[in-house]
């Protein structure tokens, strides 16, 4: 880990991974903080989500792999403390909240001005860290990738969960019918509270059979999976002529596709990663935040959080999404060491951590 600045604190709390494995492995630690490059800017944490993505990083088994030791974490909100000397638009005591490639779950982190936003007036910094990753990540899935239209059918699955969710009230801001679909009733109550028009149990009964009887046996022209595993099967069916699929993630395993169903059906299956993608396409990038902002400044996206937690329960918070156990979104308060609060929509009772 790099040196202090000479003008800041020589120590920060941050979560830290010390081998790849579990979250129980990881460590609250004393460390120093890092130093921003010319092109760099350093953020003061206040809240960072917490990702299923973390949960993969810290098994090592993520598109990108840190060298140890490292913080985990993909996304902060909070004050700019610094900027380096190539840096401009941004100042010292800004709002900011930005995609970092690991590191948020510490006190300082340093981020890319290219994917650091300043938070618009009105947006308090729990929404902004409940936003950011799951939201710019089902915006660019359904805006660039899926091209979904108004008036389109829309099914999420995985909808109680953090991109899903994020999914649901962008497909109703963009205009579609949502479908909503996950394996618990809480979390089905809290998509539709999101704005979902259907929902489906797709634990309690079969995924095609129910999006066919809401469809009038026509199918979905979009469906957005951040699960896939076994459940890839019946979203391909429950697509219509022409339909896309979206490959978001793979919560349930890895799935493969097979061709002849694609072909028969003009289907489309679409891989969209925020990760990659905001290295090819900043313009975009920066149009979907845009676009994100006004509709919240609109009311047509509300980020709740389901629940925050301190810095330290960081990996306990990891074990609940890995369980299953998580409805929502849970953020962690880095600044706060004690906060123990509880959000939105009365679910949190359903969080264990
Ligand atoms: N491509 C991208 O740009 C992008 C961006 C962000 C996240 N992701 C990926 O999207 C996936 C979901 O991330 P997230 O942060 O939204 O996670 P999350 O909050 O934990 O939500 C995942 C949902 O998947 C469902 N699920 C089904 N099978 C599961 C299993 N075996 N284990 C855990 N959950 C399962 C759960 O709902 P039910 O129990 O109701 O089924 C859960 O609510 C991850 O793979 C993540 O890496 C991709």
């Amino acid at each position: 880990m790099t040196p202090p600045r000479a003008d800041g604190p020589a120590r920060m709390r941050a979560i830290v991974c010390r081998r790849w494995g579990e979250p129980e492995g990881l460590t609250l630690e004393e460390v120093p903080p890092p130093v921003p490059g010319p092109g760099d800017i350093l953020i003061g944490v206040r809240r960072a989500a917490v990702n299923y993505a973390d949960t993969i990083m810290v098994r090592g088994a993520y598109q990108t792999k840190p060298d140890l030791p490292f913080s985990p974490g993909i996304e902060a909100v909070g004050e700019v403390l610094a900027r380096g000397e190539a840096v401009a638009g941004f100042a010292p005591g800004d709002r900011v909240m930005a995609l970092v490639w690991h590191g948020g779950f510490a006190e300082q982190v340093v981020a890319n001005p290219v994917e650091t936003f300043k938070l618009p007036d009105g947006m308090d910094m729990d929404s902004a860290a409940a936003l950011l990753g799951a939201h710019v990540s089902s915006h660019v899935a359904l805006r660039w990738q899926g091209r979904l239209e108004a008036g389109e059918t829309l099914l999420v699955l995985g909808a109680g969960g953090g991109v899903g969710r994020a999914a649901v009230e962008i497909g109703k801001a963009m205009g579609a019918r949502v479908i909503a679909a996950a394996s618990a009733d809480e979390r089905l109550a809290l998509a539709r509270a999101h704005g979902a028009d259907e929902t489906v149990n797709y634990a309690a009964g079969d995924l095609r059979d129910a999006v066919a009887a809401l469809t009038d046996g026509r199918g979905v022209d979009v469906c957005f999976d951040p699960v896939g595993g076994p459940l890839f099967d019946r979203a391909l069916s429950s697509l219509a002529w022409g339909g896309r699929i979206l490959l978001i993630g793979f919560v349930g395993g890895i799935q493969r596709i097979p061709a002849n169903r694609l072909l028969v059906k003009h289907r489309s299956a679409l891989g969209s990663s925020l990760r990659y993608f905001r290295n090819q396409r900043p313009d975009l990038l920066r149009r979907s935040v845009e676009a994100l902002c006004a509709w919240y400044a609109e009311g047509r996206v509300r980020p709740g959080v389901t629940a925050v937690y301190p810095l330290a329960e960081v990996p306990a918070v990891m074990r609940a999404l890995i369980d299953r156990r998580v409805v929502g979104r849970v953020i962690a308060a880095v600044d706060d060491g004690d906060r123990r609060a509880e959000r939105d929509h009365g679910a949190a009772s359903n969080v264990i951590c």
